[in-house]
């Protein structure tokens, strides 16, 4: 069982991260016209915070994640109206065999160890001119998480992300600060990417 196996039934409580990962979706739309016709990853799905709602724009969301009980909690809350394909994988390793209009991602990247290769991945299971929106923290002094394990990275600057996306084969590279997320602590500053594949 890994970390958010365990914290998978808790997940959806915490109104803050509802509400993270709903301003997430409302920056993605600001930038993507999303339609009917689209099939989408949402990578690091989760419980579907914001798969779902990119689910209500769009034909297909797969909801990829390598946690087995995130993926249980995501399939309670699918529905005939509303639902998210899950898909249990780590994409990190295996490429999967699917070509999409679009990926969007929130609070994962950090998870994510070899940037590089990944970008690549991405691209590679994008259809010509396919889009990532990819948000997560900005660089971060570590006290975002209080347990740092599986946190390969304290949030990103916006150069070297921006040229690990361009050297993967994305261009139109677009980097906006969409909110905060407001910790007891600190106010951590939350990023939205989006890039469209090159070719
Ligand atoms: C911080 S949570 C974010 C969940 C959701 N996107 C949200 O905003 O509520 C990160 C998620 O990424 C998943 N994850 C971590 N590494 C992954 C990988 N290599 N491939 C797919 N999912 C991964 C975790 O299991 C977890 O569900």
């Amino acid at each position: 069982m890994n970390t958010f196996d365990k914290r998978a039934k808790e997940w959806d409580r915490l109104p803050r991260r509802v509400q993270n990962a709903l301003t997430i979706a409302e920056a993605i739309q600001k930038k993507i016209d999303l339609d009917e016709n689209m099939e989408i990853m949402d990578f690091g799905v989760g419980t579907g915070l914001l798969g779902f709602e990119i689910a209500k724009k769009v034909k297909k969301v797969y909801g990829v994640d390598t946690s087995k009980q995130m993926l249980e909690e995501l399939e309670t809350k699918n529905s005939k109206e509303l639902s998210i394909e899950p898909v249990f994988a780590d994409i990190t390793k295996k490429k999967l065999d699917l070509k999409i209009d679009g990926i969007v991602s929130s609070m994962t990247l950090h998870h994510i160890e070899n940037l590089e290769s990944f970008f690549e991945t991405l691209k590679e299971s994008l259809k010509k001119g396919g889009f990532i929106a990819i948000a997560d923290l900005l660089s971060e002094d570590g006290t975002f998480h209080s347990d740092n394990t599986g946190v390969y990275h304290f949030g990103f600057d916006k150069e070297e992300l921006s040229t690990i996306v361009q050297k993967a084969g994305f261009d139109k590279i677009e980097f906006e600060i969409t909110h905060t997320v407001d910790k007891p602590h600190k106010a951590f500053p939350v990023f939205l990417l989006t890039a469209f594949k090159r070719d």
